[in-house]
Formats: structure tokens, sequence, C-alpha cells
């Protein structure tokens, strides 16, 4: 379904009631890599998945920002009425937006989930393989960007034991738009570095990640996990970037025992 939300239409899916879980994907793909938590936490959660400007039925219009994905979040949340602080769930880029949201309304988090992400900028390596990524997306389209980027996504187990799982998110970023894959790519490149926001983060924090993250690995979640106070760590066992995918139970399990402990108590630690 859409929301008409800052002026502009939003794709979104809702599921579920209690605290506020807001549930931001990462890239390229869609709200519908949260299927398996659309299903699985909506005895714990009111469950907001919106597609990011320029993914799924949102629609692909500049400007292309960390801010602006933010700010459009703050935009679905406004119209859907949801004025109390909610739990932010970002996986990967999610996580770059989730980060960014903290910055600029930290009003409105409640607590964060930080899953398969990163704080700090990319370096030249990964500014150069942007580039690259939008000249795939140029000249070949969506599904070649899919191919390329698949390798790293799922752990060695899942890529044996599910093969239909790369098939059907490779599919699912094929369908992206080009302008909605090159927007993102450009505003991850010029997302500013996060390591020196993670000190300020006050609130209940969950770090999640797969023991098999090929792209945001264990060290990387470990240094997150020391920079941001009280903040709490869990590593998925078989599972790689896309943990909350491939291993859903285990994923669920660990968000709702966290939104436990932060669903009712005001917790600013
Ligand atoms: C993602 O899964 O959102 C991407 O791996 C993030 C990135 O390319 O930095």
């Amino acid at each position: 379904m859409r929301a008409s939300a800052g002026g502009r239409l939003i794709g979104y899916e809702e599921a579920g009631s209690g605290t506020p879980l807001l549930l931001l994907h990462g890239f390229p793909f869609t709200r519908r890599m949260w299927a398996p938590q659309l299903a699985g936490l909506t005895g714990r959660a009111r469950c907001i998945a919106p597609d990011l400007r320029g993914f799924g039925e949102t629609p692909a219009d500049p400007p292309f920002t960390m801010d602006q994905y933010a700010e459009d979040a703050i935009a679905l949340l406004d119209a859907l009425g949801i004025i109390e602080p909610v739990v932010v769930c970002g996986f990967s880029m999610g996580g770059y937006i989730a980060l960014a949201l903290w910055r600029r309304h930290p009003d409105r988090v409640r607590a964060l989930i930080l899953a398969n992400t990163r704080a700090n900028a990319d370096g030249p390596e990964a500014v150069a393989g942007r580039h690259a990524i939008i000249g795939v997306a140029r000249r070949d389209g969506p599904a070649a960007v899919a191919k390329q980027l698949a390798p790293k996504w799922l752990s060695p187990h899942t890529q044996r034991r599910s093969p239909e799982t790369l098939g059907g998110l490779e599919a699912m970023a094929a369908a992206q738009s080009v302008e909605g894959i090159v927007g993102a790519s450009e505003a991850m490149l010029h997302r500013p570095d996060s390591m020196a926001t993670l000190a300020t983060i006050t609130i209940p924090t969950l770090i999640v990640v797969g023991e098999d993250d090929a792209i945001t690995p264990p060290d990387v979640a470990e240094a997150m996990h020391r920079a941001i106070p009280h903040s709490r760590l869990e590593q998925l066992r078989l599972a790689g970037h896309l943990s909350s995918v491939e291993r859903p139970a285990a994923f669920n399990g660990v968000v709702a025992e966290f939104l436990a402990r932060v669903g009712s108590a005001e917790q600013r630690v």
C-alpha cells in the first residue's frame, strides 16, 4: 500500500500491534526483504516497513541522501499518526539511515537495532566500487547489478542449503529502477562518517551480525558495539549479510527479546 507523506507517495507495509517498529531495508532491496519479520514479529510490535525512495512502490525522485531517506521515514510516521518514539531497525543501508534518524530526530527514536551495518563512511575502495555499480546500472541495467552483488549476500551455508533464497533476492534487486539504484549508490558514497555519532547514542541498542557476513563482517559490528554505550551484540550462526532472511527465527528471536526489554519502559540509559 501507499501513503501520501510529506507531499509524496511512499510505499509501505504495516502489520501487528504494540511498540512501533520501523524496518528500514537495505540496498538494492525493498520492504519485501522484511517479509519474515512482518510475519514473525507482529505479536510483538506494530511493524512498519517502508520502501525507501526509489525502491519498490516509492517513486525515484531526487534528492537521494541519507538525511532525505530519514526525513521520508519521519514523514511516513507522521502520516500514520505515530508521534511517539519508535524502535528503528535498519539493515545495512537502512542502518546508515537509522543513524541519520538518531542524529536528526533523537526524540522520535526509542531504541535502535543496527543489523548487518557499519558506521564508518566509504573509503577509496568502496567509493570506486560504488562508481563501478553506477556504471553497471546505467550500461547493463538492474539485473546485471544484482548478479554482480549477489555472491556476497549469503553465507556459504545458506547458498548450499537454500539456493532459492538467492534467486528471490536477485529477482527483487533486478526489479528495481536504474534511478533508484544510482540514487542510493550516490547517497551511500556521499554519506557522512557516523563513528563519532555512536558515542552519542543514549538509548538501548541491539547490534546484529551474521558470523559469515562478507559485507559488514563481525569485526565491524564489534567496533560499533565497543563505541555505543550499553549496546548489546548478537552474532547469528550460519548467517551472512542477509541475516534476517537467512535465519529469520533466530533474528526474530533476538529482536523479540530486545523489544520485550525496551517495549514498555522509558529506558533512556
Ligand atoms: C546493503 O545491503 O544495504 C548494502 O550492502 C550497503 C552498502 O552497499 O554499503
